[in-house]
Formats: structure tokens, sequence, C-alpha cells
């Protein structure tokens, strides 16, 4: 396409689409901001009860959480030898340890005596010693002292170092599966590490990191962040520069999907508004230390808001940062460009401080959620690398807006606004009157393909537990 124009498709919104705004940009528009795979992914509606049933959720549990890669730290939350973090989900309970300085493991966190936790803190250890009796095994899941020796004939001559999950790394996030099979991280992750590779996420910190209760399946939580659209009614106050309803939708390969949402134009859905409008609108809700030097802000004749918002963030970023950006695209200064690895990791992609986001039941409820919301970023160059941002908790009835952000309460704000939307989603679905859920066939694939997913990995697991049955 040369940019002269947009093609009108029937599934798509009828105005401007996300690659004809990028056709319009001051760089040249690296290829992976294209739209890739659209499979056709049908039209049929789903069963509300998949976001409430126990049984279902429990089929979730066996066969596709016991079988994903689970993101579970930063390298950084464990930088030293004996460094450990706990990763719970589902009632399981992993020590991620760093056991050299190059190696993690990641220890099933009970003793193989009475099965009491060996530890309920992060913190940094050279043996783990169970509270109870006193059994003790080294940091890296060697078996160390049973102070009853005489009374275990049974474990002479028997390896009885802790059992470990596998682990994988990118990106500077330790990874964990719960299947010893599992098939290395690159194969799932591989579309988003090749586009990732622009960004440098390993020479990055953790600059906050907010865990949030949330009464809603892991799935209503999960799917309020793959796509755009819902912006119109719950985040009025965000329209003036976000493409939400021409937003772009792809599946690069059966793990990875994205979206990408411009900014620096208005939504669609409003009545249409001038460039310097636009701009007018995100400095009054942007902080740039560039913008709040100069208070002109006034667009030469042909200027678009997105190509001098654009340079505005490059400068900021330069100014505070001390690394050169001229090469980034308008699309990697701007845009809200959400990857998501399945089923329950997001990363925003682009240059600056970005997003990541987990998404996880809640213990063994299928009612309630947690939600964790962390943002990355480099740190001042020739700095030393500072500490990772601690976990901010947030119960239930707690909202994003009380810690008190600076600099990010419009985003605290967008937050708040969708926990506390999702409790009536997860109360609605189960008040339905038809049982079915409906997706939009483009702008919501995103979600009909997470249950397809979701769907492969328990029809796999019933397979394989029927045949070792038959075995
Ligand atoms: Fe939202």
């Amino acid at each position: 396409m040369d940019g002269s124009g947009s093609v009108e498709r029937a599934d798509r919104h009828p105005g401007d689409s996300y690659e004809d705004i990028l056709n319009r940009d001051s760089r040249p528009v690296p290829s992976y901001l294209r739209e890739g795979r659209v499979p056709d992914v049908g039209v049929q509606p789903v069963a509300a009860s998949r976001y409430f049933d126990r049984a279902f959720f429990e089929k979730e549990a066996r066969f596709m959480w016991s079988r994903i890669w689970h993101m579970a730290c930063r390298e950084e939350d464990i930088p030293a030898v004996g460094d450990h973090h706990l990763y719970e989900v589902l009632g399981k309970s992993l020590i991620v340890v760093r056991t050299s300085p190059t190696e993690v493991k990641a220890l099933y966190n009970s003793c193989l005596h009475r099965g009491r936790k060996l530890v309920t803190h992060n913190g940094c250890k050279d043996e783990f010693k169970c509270p109870y009796h006193g059994f003790t095994w080294h940091a890296d899941g060697r078996f160390k002292e049973n102070p009853i020796a005489w009374d275990f004939p049974q474990w002479k001559d028997r390896d009885m170092r802790l059992p470990e999950a596998k682990v994988d790394r990118w990106g500077g996030f330790i990874f964990v599966n719960f299947d010893a099979n599992a098939k290395p991280l690159a194969e799932f992750i591989g579309p988003l590490a090749a586009d990732f590779e622009r960004f440098d996420w390993e020479s990055r910190t953790r600059t906050l990191w907010i865990q949030k209760k949330v009464r809603c399946n892991w799935k209503v939580l999960t799917e309020a962040f793959m796509e755009s659209h819902h912006s119109f009614t719950t985040h009025p106050q965000i329209l003036g520069s976000l493409g939400d309803a021409n937003s772009q939708y792809d599946l690069p390969n059966d793990y990875v999907s994205r979206h990408f949402s411009a900014s620096g134009v208005s939504s669609p859905f409003l009545p249409p508004a001038s460039e310097q409008e636009v701009v007018d609108f995100m400095l009054g809700r942007r902080r740039n230390p560039i913008a709040d030097a100069d208070k002109e802000h006034q667009l030469s004749e042909g200027d678009t808001a997105r190509r001098y918002m654009a340079d505005l963030t490059r400068r900021g970023l330069t100014e505070t940062l001390g690394y050169d950006y001229d090469d980034a695209a308008d699309a990697e200064m701007l845009d809200a460009l959400l990857y998501n690895l399945f089923p329950n990791l997001s990363f925003w992609a682009g240059h600056g401080t970005k997003l990541t986001y987990r998404w996880r039941p809640n213990g063994l409820d299928p009612e309630t959620s947690i939600m964790d919301i962390m943002m990355h970023g480099r740190w001042p160059k020739d700095q030393p690398r500072p500490k990772a941002a601690a976990a901010i908790e947030l119960d239930f009835d707690e909202t994003v807006s009380s810690i008190g952000l600076p600099g990010l309460e419009g985003l605290a704000a967008v937050f708040d606004q969708d926990f506390s939307n999702l409790p009536h989603v997860h109360e609605g679905l189960r008040a339905t009157g038809t049982g079915e859920v409906h997706f939009g066939r483009y702008s919501e694939m995103r979600i009909r393909h997470l249950h397809h997913m979701i769907d492969r990995y328990i029809a796999e697991g019933e397979a394989a537990s029927t045949a070792a049955g038959a075995g």
C-alpha cells in the first residue's frame, strides 16, 4: 500500500486503519509492525460456564497450567547465589533459586518428609531447613541432613534431592514449567522474542510492581487487556489520542498474539479533531521533560500530532536516559503495542518504560484472580543498575489510585476503571440467560483464539490420560 488511502474491509472499522496511520509516519516503518497472520478463527459463541464452572477450571489446571511456561520473576529478583523468589500458582509453590552466577533452579517448595513448605518468603539462604522437624537441603536442592536419620531406613540409598520444575529464560525474565517434557520456551515465544530484540529487555529493570486481587475468573481479567475498543465506554477520558476501534490484530503463531493501537490520533468513535487538538489533548495528559520545559507546542503547517509527539517523546527519553532514539519508529515511541504469550502474559513493546502483565487464578478459586502490573525500563546511561521495585499488594477493594504514583495518575485511573468493571462482567456471565458469550470476528480474535488454545490443551491432556489409562 502506498499511503494514498485506506482499503475498506467489511470486517474492519471503515476509517483509517493502523496501516494507514503508519504510512504517514516520520520514519521508515519496521516490517514487524505490519499486520501478520490473520487466520479465520470462526464466529461460534463459547459457553459462559467456562468462566465459573469448577470442573472446567480443574481441567484448565490439570491440562493447561501444568504444561505452560510461567513467568516466575526477573533475573534482578535473585542477583546473588542463594537468592530465592517464590512463585505460586494454583496451590503449587516453587523456590526459584540462583545456584551459581549463571544457573537458576526451580525447586518444589515442599519438605520430602511431611510436606511442610520449606520457605514462605523471598530471601537469601545457603540451605533450606524445614521449620517442622529440621530436615535440610542445600540451596541447590541436594539433600543435606535428616536429624532423625536412624528412623528412616527407607531413605537410605535413595536420591532425596528436591524435585525441580524446568527453567528457561528470556529478556531478563525467568520462566518455569511444571511439565518435565516441556519444549524450550523459544519454541513458544519465538515471534515475540524476535520483535523485542529491538528493545534490549535484559538491560531493563522493574520500576513498578503492583499485585492486584480482582473478583473475576482469570480469563475475564486477561481478556480485558486483549482489545482496545472497550475504551469507548470504559475509559472515555483517553479517546482523544487513542485509535481504539481501528486497532490492528494478528496471531504470529499459536502462542503469541498481538494488538497495536495508535496514539497521536483520536478515536474513530469521536468527531474528527485537528492535529493541534490532539497535541493539546496529549500534553494535558502526559509528563515529558521536554514538553514541560517548552509550553508552546504549536504545530507547523503540514505537521501531524503523531510525528510531533513521537519527536517530543524521543527527545524526552534521550534527555532522561542518555541513549539515542533517532532511528526509533514513531509507533515505538507512542503506540500501545501489546504482545501476549499464551495463556497469561502480556508484554508491551516499544522504547521507554513499558508495561508487563501477568494474570493468574487466585489460589484454587475459579472466581477470583490476581493481576501483576509491572513496568520495566532502562536506567540512565553510565549509572549502576537500580534495585528492582518490590510488589505493592492491593486487596480486592483497594484501588491503584490509592497508592499515589506521581506521573502515573492517569494510568492508575484506567486500571481502576477496568477493575471496577470486571467483577460485574463475571457476575453477568453467571447471570446469563443464553449461556453463550460472543466475540467480534476481527477485533476479538485474540480472545477467541485463547479459548481455542485452552480447548486444545484440554483435548490433548484428556487424550493422553485416556491412552495412559488404556495402556
Ligand atoms: Fe481497559
